[in-house]
């Protein structure tokens, strides 16, 4: 009796435990038993193996097969196993030896004809085997360049089982493995020069990107919500290694990495429908669970475009991770974590007709309409939105000024400065960002001057301002501070902060 033995990865969120797959071929009447808390998918690999190898002019043993996978506590999930299961078989037959595959992570799932197709989550997979001592690994081709992000492991990719079967028996590579990788950021074409005119919403996106403080842009359609949103990543500062694969490892478990180069720096920004659902905006599904909009979005921009008209209770959703930074997603074998830190941008017409605007244009609506409409952005969210703005459309005149507005690298050099100024300050507190200051520091070490502090009670006492609602416009005037050079929020800063949270003219 021969035993083949291969390793492969099962996930749980983004991490991931070491799975051994086991098999072994006895005699007896022909039979395949596939022990070890599979899913559908995965129990159909059966037949996707046994075709593969087939079809790839190998022999399927007419015996009787028993497939473990352990720790057999484990829920395992998807196809990512078939080749590992292909290859276990094989070497249970003696067709392959076992030595070369001691110790080498194996992720691929395989074609009836024997190719080997993508799957995902192979970052966090090669991640938690290289956690645990595996230093080797054999991936689907197309996977290769979010894998080798890995780079202290030794990574080949396989187009089909014919190649690996060849590199096994061989030591032959049918392509050279090496691929050309650039810490580029894949061209993102847009920019705030673009952008005419709206100069209080290009503040308040500033604003945003300097101190991480979410944002809410109210105006009528053809303003130009969308185009400054969607160029927030342009202000933002570039990830960091360790960010860029956290995000890299979110979108390779969802399977999203398609928009995205796997080597990118620079923030994400995802912006799903209003239609969408609690599940796709949080992350969840009934088999496999995915990450939702809020972890793709992690370390860069959520945007909501007409967020009224999202269905009631998918925006109460995002208040989770506004507070904790990350999604929990309870399933029937335990919770998952997904990380979740975004900048949270809103869009909205400021009623159902969207021509509402203070200076009386040609809205349709009755006043109630007009309350409502808003209203449907329930308190305790809008509670933690620091800033509203109202857009107006551009006038013919700025439409017609030939000069550019701003370009995003002027505008990201301040927000970079600003963060500097922010992470210089904190450096002995663990946090970095204004808007992350606890509120208890905010009474103690973090309070603004006198005057500025003098004027806040006064709004309190007058009712004009609640408490939570003090300590956002403290973290947002340290942010105009470390934008203007103030080195502690003036009375300026203050009432400026307080504006842009109220949702005032600036
Ligand atoms: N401030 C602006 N500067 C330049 N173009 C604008 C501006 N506002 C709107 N536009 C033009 O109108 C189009 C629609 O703008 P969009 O951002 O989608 O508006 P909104 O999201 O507010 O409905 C843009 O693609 C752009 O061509
Ligand atoms: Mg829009
Ligand atoms: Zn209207």
């Amino acid at each position: 009796m021969t035993l083949g033995i291969t390793q492969s990865v099962a996930l749980l969120g983004l991490d991931g435990a070491l799975v051994t797959i086991e098999v072994d071929i006895a005699d007896g009447i022909p039979m395949y038993s596939l022990l070890g808390l599979p899913d559908a998918a995965l129990n159909e690999s059966r037949d996707r193996v046994r075709a593969a190898l087939i079809n790839s002019s190998e022999s399927w043993p007419n015996r009787k097969v028993i497939v473990s996978l352990s720790p057999a506590w484990l829920p395992k999930s998807g196809s990512s196993f078939d080749l590992s299961i292909a290859l276990a078989i094989l070497i249970a037959q003696q067709a392959l030896p076992q030595e070369p595959l001691n110790e080498v992570l194996v992720l691929g799932e395989l074609a009836l004809d024997g190719k080997i197709r993508a799957v995902r989550g192979v970052l966090p997979a090669l991640i938690a085997a290289y956690k645990s001592g595996i230093k080797r690994a054999f991936v689907p081709q197309e996977n290769l360049a979010e894998a080798s992000l890995m780079t202290q492991m030794q990574i080949i990719g396989f187009t089909s089982l014919n190649e690996v079967l060849r590199f096994l028996r061989t030591g032959e590579l049918a392509i050279a493995p090496q691929l050309e990788l650039s810490v580029e950021d894949v061209g993102y074409q847009l920019d705030f020069s673009d952008v005419a005119g709206q100069s209080a919403a290009r503040f308040a996106a500033e604003v945003a990107a300097s101190g991480g403080h979410h944002l809410l842009l109210i105006g009528p359609p053809g303003a130009g919500k969308t185009m400054i949103a969607s160029r927030l990543p342009t202000i933002l500062p570039a990830l960091n290694i360790d960010q860029a694969l956290e995000v890299t490892a979110v979108h390779s478990i969802a399977g999203t990495l398609g928009n995205r180069s796997p080597m990118s720096r620079l923030a994400p920004i995802v912006s799903p429908h209003h239609s969408a659902s609690r599940v796709a905006i949080v992350g969840g599904g009934s088999s496999v669970i995915k990450p939702g909009a809020c972890s793709l979005a992690h370390h860069g921009v959520l945007f909501i475009d007409e967020a009224p008209e999202c269905a009631s209770g998918v925006l109460d959703a995002l208040r989770q991770p506004l507070e904790s930074g990350t999604v929990t997603i309870a399933r029937s074998v335990g919770s998952l974590t997904f990380p979740a830190q975004f900048l949270l941008i809103l869009a909205a017409n400021p009623c159902p007709c969207g021509k509402y605007s203070g200076r009386g244009r040609a809205c349709t609506c009755s006043s109630v309409q007009v309350r409502r409409y808003l209203g449907k952005l329930s308190g305790p969210l809008m509670d933690r939105i620091d800033m509203r703005v109202q857009v107006e459309p551009v006038t013919r005149v700025e439409m017609a000024q030939t000069e550019l507005g701003e370009p995003s690298s002027v505008i990201a050099a301040r927000v970079l400065a600003a963060r500097e100024k922010a992470k210089a300050r904190f450096i002995a507190e663990p946090w970095s960002l204004n808007s992350e200051i606890p509120s208890r520091a905010l009474r103690t070490q973090y309070k603004p001057e006198r005057a500025a502090m003098n004027f806040l009670h006064d709004e309190l006492d007058k009712e004009r301002l609640t408490a939570r609602g003090l300590h956002k416009i403290i973290r947002l005037a340290w942010t105009l501070a470390d934008l203007n050079g103030n080195t502690i929020p003036q009375l300026s800063d203050v009432k400026l902060a307080h504006r842009l949270r109220e949702g005032s003219e600036l």
